[in-house]
């Protein structure tokens, strides 16, 4: 506790988008209660939100808590929270083989935190949640920025790619309600934040079961109307949903960022075939055509996963061949980690790991080339960027992204957070830009 006498609370975020975003909101829920601090060493309520789409972010995990129990035995007092989707995955089991832990809560009963927290001080016995009891409505939310929010329209996911965990931990997909949806930004547009990230697993596939609703290109409409917002973006897009009304969305409306995450996974069919993802890379191949012609400038970036089970070397050069064709700004590389309960995991052609690094290699070293030259293209461009702030290392260091979502950083005595700046592109790193003030 701090001589304020306010307690302290550390929150470790692993994970996607949607886990950061969990952990704002988790922030909000304990706000009136707790400070957010960095360092978990001097907390009370130590709350880690953890992963499991591959083993090696749940092993990340599991070597802090090993790293906490020390911490644990000599502050008596200190809380110890696991949410997420390991919390989700392993449930009472978690709790059973580790002891060091207060209470455990899954990616939809998070508003019960702070239930929660008042049965653990009031009868001392470890609690546990993981039932589907959000209620998807507007929460406080303590945002990591004060210019770009992310919004959450969906919850789970329904398309069961053969390898995947998240329709297991996050449930099967719902939509929220527009009017929840807009009110939220509509809040945000009056606290000044310029730029929202609608999220979901797939947004393509907004309001299909609810008959009563709109669907993804009608609610980007209806924000394209909130005013003070400046852009819009969307994460993740599913290949297979992602239609002409959409393409035609972005196309007509400016403050719609062009820049569209769209995960291929593989250039094989066969291998995309096997993953039940429903398209064929041909498919895949002419939306990401027709996207192009329809939005100038379009940022495309994606996620590739390598040595998924029966993925031969053909099917591998496939995929080193379509990542070459379509030269995306920067691709997510995954190594193929197999997860207990999903089709994928009892599948017994794997691809020897030896093989899965010297093909995680080749794509890495194809990109960077790629990457290189779709950064090197902007020097001598002029773009936009909103600022986020001076760089903790160096205040006259600052950065923002364009439109493009590529990292753009000056150097200015001015401090600029917050601006929306046009700028002038000197130069360029790997994965950013350089720029001075227009
Ligand atoms: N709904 C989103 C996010 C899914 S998780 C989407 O479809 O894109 C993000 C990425 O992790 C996936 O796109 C996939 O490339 C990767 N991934 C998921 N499960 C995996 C597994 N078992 N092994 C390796 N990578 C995996
Ligand atoms: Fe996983 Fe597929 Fe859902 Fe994405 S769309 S979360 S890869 S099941
Ligand atoms: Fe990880 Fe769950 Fe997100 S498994 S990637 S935190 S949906």
């Amino acid at each position: 506790m701090g001589p304020d006498g306010q307690k302290k609370l550390a929150l470790i975020t692993f994970g996607c988008q949607m886990n950061k975003h969990d952990s704002e909101w988790i922030a909000g829920l304990l706000d009136d209660q707790y400070q957010l601090i960095d360092d978990h060493k001097h907390a009370d309520l130590v709350i880690i939100n953890t992963c499991a789409v591959r083993d090696k972010a749940e092993q990340k995990f599991f070597s802090l808590l090993g790293r906490l129990k020390p911490l644990k035995n000599k502050t008596e007092s200190l809380i110890i929270g696991i949410a997420g989707c390991v919390s989700q995955e392993l449930g009472a089991n978690l709790l059973k083989r580790n002891p060091i832990i207060d209470f455990i809560v899954g990616p939809r009963a998070i508003n019960t935190i702070p239930n929660m927290l008042d049965n653990l001080a009031r009868t001392g016995e470890p609690q546990i949640n993981i039932s589907d009891s959000n209620i998807f409505e507007e929460y406080p939310m303590n945002r990591d920025s004060k210019y770009s929010a992310w919004v959450s329209i969906m919850q789970g996911c329904d398309n069961h790619c053969a390898y995947c965990i998240v329709p297991y931990t996050r449930g099967l997909e719902r939509s929220r309600k527009p009017d929840s949806i807009l009110k939220e930004i509509e809040g945000l547009a009056n606290n000044g934040y310029k730029e929202i990230t609608l999220l979901g697993q797939n947004v393509n596939s907004y309001g299909a079961k609810e008959s009563d609703g709109i669907d993804f290109p009608q609610l980007l409409r209806a924000v394209n109307e909130v005013d003070g917002i400046d852009r819009i973006r969307f994460m993740t897009s599913h290949p297979k949903d992602l239609n002409d009304r959409l393409i035609q969305t972005l196309a007509e409306f400016e403050k719609i960022c062009p820049s569209v995450h769209l995960p291929l996974q593989s250039g094989s069919s066969r291998i995309l075939k096997a993953m039940s993802r429903g398209y064929t890379f041909e498919e895949y191949s002419s939306k990401i055509n027709r996207l192009r012609e329809a939005v100038p400038d379009l940022a495309l970036t994606t996620d590739i996963i390598v040595g998924y089970p029966g993925e031969k070397e053909l099917d591998f050069n496939q995929t080193l061949a379509a990542i070459s064709q379509i030269e995306y700004e920067s691709i997510f590389l995954f190594k193929y980690s197999p997860r207990k309960g999903t089709p994928a995991s009892i599948m017994t052609d794997e691809v020897p790991f030896n093989v899965i690094s010297d093909r995680f290699l080749r794509l890495e070293k194809i990109q960077r080339v790629i990457s290189k030259k779709k950064y090197d293209n902007w020097v001598g461009r002029q773009t936009e960027i909103i600022v986020e702030g001076p760089s903790k290392k160096d205040p006259k260091k600052q950065s923002g992204r364009n439109p493009q979502n590529l990292m753009v950083h000056i150097d200015s005595d001015i401090d600029y957070t917050g601006t929306t700046l046009r700028v002038s592109i000197t130069g360029s790193n790997m994965y950013s830009l350089k720029a001075e003030v227009v």
